[in-house]
């Protein structure tokens, strides 16, 4: 195994939550996407972080945004996940969102939602950590959420955790 890998494989065992972070280019475009290094970073101010890789098809959105939507999936939301972990299909093509703030696409069902102004976009090696400041939020209490642990989604269930299908992630950090 090279080293790159086996370092991966190591991460992989920081069992983590999983969200999609949206966003709206000048030209109107939607872009999304399946995102598990998002953090909280400050509660005064309130700011919240992520990391996207340079290679990313929409990395120049996310780069060039005024604003982000971080949603926090629900254990329901697998399949969306998969859809946003895709670089090759048309993603918000047949999913329902409305416009937030700075016209970044609000999904519905999550377990919790983030709205934020770009704050500060920071070099991170191969990828970039975009810092967003919240300006609103809300969540829904009752609502199991997904999770992520060495490569594969996990959702809680009685008496334990459960994976109920393997993926194989594009990329998990
Ligand atoms: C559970 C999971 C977590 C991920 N976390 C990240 C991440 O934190 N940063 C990142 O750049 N890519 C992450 N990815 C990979 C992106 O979702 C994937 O590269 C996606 O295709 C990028 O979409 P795009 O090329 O259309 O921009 C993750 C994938 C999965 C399945």
């Amino acid at each position: 195994m090279n080293d790159a890998k086996a370092l991966r494989n190591a991460l992989g065992h920081f069992a983590t939550g999983v969200t999609i972070v949206t966003a709206r280019s000048a030209e109107g475009i939607p872009a999304g996407v399946t995102i598990n290094s998002f953090s909280s970073l400050s509660l005064d101010p309130p700011l919240v972080l992520w990391n996207l890789v340079k290679t990313a098809k929409s990395f120049p959105v996310f780069s060039a945004a005024t604003h982000f939507s971080v949603h926090v999936l629900a254990a329901g939301q697998q399949a969306l996940s998969e859809r946003f972990a895709s670089s090759s299909i048309a993603k918000f093509d047949h999913i329902a969102y409305v416009d937030g703030l700075g016209n970044a696409p609000l999904l519905s069902g999550c377990a919790a939602t983030f709205e934020c102004a770009m704050e500060r976009c920071l070099e991170g090696g191969d990828h970039k950590i975009l810092i967003g400041r919240v300006e609103r939020f809300s969540q829904h209490p009752d609502v199991l959420p997904l999770l992520f642990y060495r490569g594969r989604y996990v959702v809680p269930g009685l008496g334990g955790l459960f994976s109920p299908t393997p993926v194989l992630a594009a990329e998990s950090q």
